[in-house]
């Protein structure tokens, strides 16, 4: 399969919101997306965006840097949001459930490089970079699955 890509620059948190918003309408029991990006890039605020516009009913959306996962009952099915940045042994990607989770959830993971192989082939990478230390981001979109192409472009202001 080829590699697909799609860029676009986000001026403000509130833009990432949308955009965040706007893929997540799209996304069903299986969907992995890849959050790429150093620390404090908009990871958290992109999936929190996401996961608050799928909620039925409004709650807290924690980041689970301690926690390593947070599981969310969605009307349709769980959606599972990770952050993997202290994550040590890949082990624990089994241990955790996270492997069961790609197949019957929906998956958001930062920091995907603690994944190492295991990360689902067919998933979303999403990488956001902060170039200038303002509220511009870059956020480049990368996938192989063609199922993405359409998500991703309707996604996109
Ligand atoms: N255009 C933008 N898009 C997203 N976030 C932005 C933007 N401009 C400013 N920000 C701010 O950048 C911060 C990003 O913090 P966030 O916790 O989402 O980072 P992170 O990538 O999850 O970091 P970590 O690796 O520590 O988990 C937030 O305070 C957010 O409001
Ligand atoms: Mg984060």
């Amino acid at each position: 399969m080829s590699t697909n890509s799609a860029a676009f620059t986000s001026t403000s948190p509130y833009v990432t919101a949308q955009l965040a918003v706007r893929l997540g309408a799209s996304l069903s029991a299986g969907d992995t997306l890849l959050l790429e990006g150093d620390i404090g890039a908009g990871k958290s605020h992109f999936a929190r965006a996401l996961i608050q516009s799928r909620l039925a009913e409004p709650e807290d959306v924690p980041s689970p840097t301690f926690t390593l996962v947070q599981v969310y009952d969605l009307p349709e099915c769980e959606l599972w949001h990770a952050d993997l940045y202290r994550l040590n042994d890949p082990d624990q990607v089994v241990e955790l459930g996270l492997l069961d989770a790609f197949e019957t959830a929906i998956c958001i993971i930062e920091w995907p490089d603690r994944l190492d192989d295991l990360a689902p082939a067919d998933a979303l990478t999403i990488r956001l970079d902060d170039p200038d230390q303002s509220d511009m981001r870059n956020i480049t979109f990368e996938w192989q699955n063609p199922a993405w192409t359409k998500r991703v472009t309707e996604a996109l202001p």
